[in-house]
């Protein structure tokens, strides 16, 4: 089974009674002598002292002392030396995986098979897995599973009825690695059970989660908390009864607050019935409109859960503006390991790089948590593709200290994972991170997003959007392509502040990667480097193509394991077969447009 650790050293044993048990057998498997000093008020935090027995001091919370021999045990598998003390604690308190996973066993969005907690409507895992899992999210500092979807279908809501007791059952294995269940929940719930509305003002409702809540804490009583979509795609909400979302949300979190529990609030609210003729609604408004206004009505224990751009997961996005404008307000950060709209873990994409851009842009203290979109499903490998894992450890480790180095968090997970050379781990560290940017290259051109096929969101299809109700549009004709985002235009550059503004504002100074999220242009707009607009849009897909053929040829080079190396093989196979398309498919798409030849003579096809 592969998740780092698991792949150097054993399981972990069934009997653990908690996290600072877990960690004393975790050191004496690994030969690590150490004695605790347990600090309750630590929490998470913790400090490791070496002594001249070559034995270790270890200070901190139940959970603190886990976190510290992980850090330890890893550190000593990549070969580090703990000569001097070591301290750290996490910068967000709830460092999330959110699963989007449904009870009959589908994921959605899911690229690595089944779901590893339900199965034809009832819970159903493997103990053994969760124990790895629980293993993997420790090790990299990860602390809260959310197990349902999202989008809360039957009969997941009974997850909080006559599933309960299973779930609790779930939540005693991952207790002791320090990782607290969260649940999805479905705003109308009440309405199940006789209650006439889920207006949150209505004061049977109230009484009906307080109810609720006593009964979910009776069985879990470290469940984390809720996490809420609504009036989002469908979903029921507020709005339904003329409420706002602080309504909703602080209904919930009263009944949550006796017991600790938090109500995660997720942002994702706009129309998603566009008429694409409408050209006064431009999408990525939509979550600063609905919730800046509300910032400082939130109560203690709610925090909104804003996607990092305000699109959808798009391979290039800027922050979003929300999480830089509500300073009263507790906020989550939400990204998306899932490779929805990046590759399907088939194409090779190793995140990290973007989440440092994001983490660059974001003001040291403007989140509390974090959250991830899942790529974990039932494949023996976990993540699909083997070395999507990377993207689940060094989010753990993004999640505890977003200073982290990209490239020192990449190779920690290859030797925590492989046994390979120097020379190979630092040519795979390469090829991992440049795969994002390689990615980028052959897909939807300087921030446009979107041009991707309908649903699936796999593959090219620049149109496939353009006339449908998602408010995903690029507009390009035969002149010009992109959307004026600026104060000119739709206006959406205004909800940043003024830093913001002067950066992306003007095309002239607008970093490349975002000219066209920002800015309808004309093909023959002069980019910095003097190449025209639709030079560099065939450029970068040929090189894309190039590249992606050269990470395939020095991936080959590696020597991975079995049965790792046969499924990396056959999944190179099928990302240059979608490189290619998606460079002849975006090449011709604008060359028949614009009728402007690539001035290398290249093949586009007509
Ligand atoms: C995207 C995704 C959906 C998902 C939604 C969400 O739109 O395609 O499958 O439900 O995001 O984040 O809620």
């Amino acid at each position: 089974m592969n998740l780092w650790l698991n792949r150097l050293v054993p399981s972990v044993p069934a009997d653990l009674t908690g996290p600072a048990d877990l960690a004393r057998y975790e050191l004496n498997n690994a030969g690590i002598r150490a004695e605790f000093n347990e600090n309750s008020a630590m929490g998470d935090a913790w400090r490791v002292e070496p002594r001249l027995d070559g034995s270790f001091l270890l200070t901190g919370g139940q959970t603190g002392l886990l976190y510290a021999s992980y850090r330890l045990i890893t550190g000593l598998v990549c070969g580090e030396e703990f000569l001097g003390s070591l301290s750290s604690a996490p910068k967000y308190a709830l460092r999330m995986i959110n699963c989007w996973d449904n009870m009959d066993g589908s994921i959605e969005r899911g690229y690595a098979g089944r779901s590893l907690f339900f199965r034809d409507g009832r819970i159903s895992y493997d103990p053994d897995r969760m124990r790895t899992l629980g293993r993997a999210m420790a090790s990299a500092g990860l602390n809260v599973l959310c197990v349902n979807n999202v989008n809360v279908h039957d009969p997941a809501q009974r997850l909080l009825e006559d599933f309960l007791p299973g779930l609790a059952a779930l939540a005693d294995l991952f207790r002791p690695f320090g990782v607290r269940l969260m649940l999805s929940i479905d705003f109308s719930q009440p309405m199940r059970h006789g209650v006439s509305s889920a207006d949150p003002l209505d004061p049977a409702v109230r009484a009906w989660w307080k109810e609720t809540a006593a009964r979910v804490y009776a069985a879990i009583p470290d469940l984390a908390g809720f996490l809420v979509k609504a009036d989002s795609e469908g979903r029921p909400g507020p709005f339904s009864y003329g409420r706002n979302h602080a309504d909703g949300a602080n209904m919930l979190a009263e009944a949550l607050k006796p017991f600790g529990g938090y109500v995660v609030w997720r942002c994702f609210v706009y129309n998603c019935r566009q008429d694409w003729r409408d050209t006064r609604t431009d999408r990525p408004k939509a979550a600063w409109d609905h919730y800046a206004c509300l910032d400082g009505t939130f109560a203690g224990n709610v925090i909104l859960q804003v996607k990092h751009g305000p699109f959808d997961f798009q391979v290039r996005e800027p922050l979003s503006p929300l999480l830089l404008g509500m300073k009263h307000t507790n906020l989550a950060m939400e990204i998306q390991l899932a490779q929805e709209y990046t590759g399907h873990q088939i194409d090779l994409y190793t995140m990290i790089p973007m989440w440092k851009e994001l983490f660059d842009e974001l003001p040291a203290d403007s989140i509390m948590s974090i959250a991830a979109v899942s790529n974990l499903g039932d494949d023996e490998n976990y993540t699909g593709h083997p070395l999507a894992a990377v993207n689940l450890y060094t989010y753990g480790l993004m999640a505890w200290d977003p200073e982290t180095d990209a490239k020192e968090a990449v190779t920690r997970w290859i030797r925590l994972t492989y046994r390979f050379a120097p020379e190979q781990e630092q040519t795979l560290a390469g090829l991992l991170l440049s795969s994002r940017r390689i990615y980028e290259k052959y897909t939807a051109p300087l921030g446009i997003g979107w041009m991707v096929t309908p649903h699936s969101h796999y593959g090219p299809n620049p149109s496939g959007y353009e006339y449908d109700l998602w408010g995903t549009y690029h507009k390009a004709d035969r002149n010009a392509v992109g959307i004026d985002r600026t104060h000119a235009g739709t206006g959406y550059l205004d909800q940043y502040p003024e830093s913001f503004r002067t950066k992306y504002g003007d095309p002239a100074v607008c970093p490349d990667l975002f000219l066209l999220f920002f800015h309808r242009l004309p093909y023959s707009f002069r980019m910095k480097d003097g190449r025209t607009l639709i030079q560099r849009i065939y450029d970068d897909h040929f090189e894309g193509l190039e590249e992606t053929r050269d990470l395939a040829r020095e991936l080959a080079a590696i020597p991975f394991p079995e049965p790792d190396a046969t499924v990396i093989r056959a999944r190179m196979k099928l990302q240059l077969y979608n490189a290619g398309e998606w460079c002849d498919v975006i090449n011709t798409f604008f060359h028949r447009l614009s009728g402007v030849p690539d001035d290398r003579g290249r093949i586009i096809y007509d």
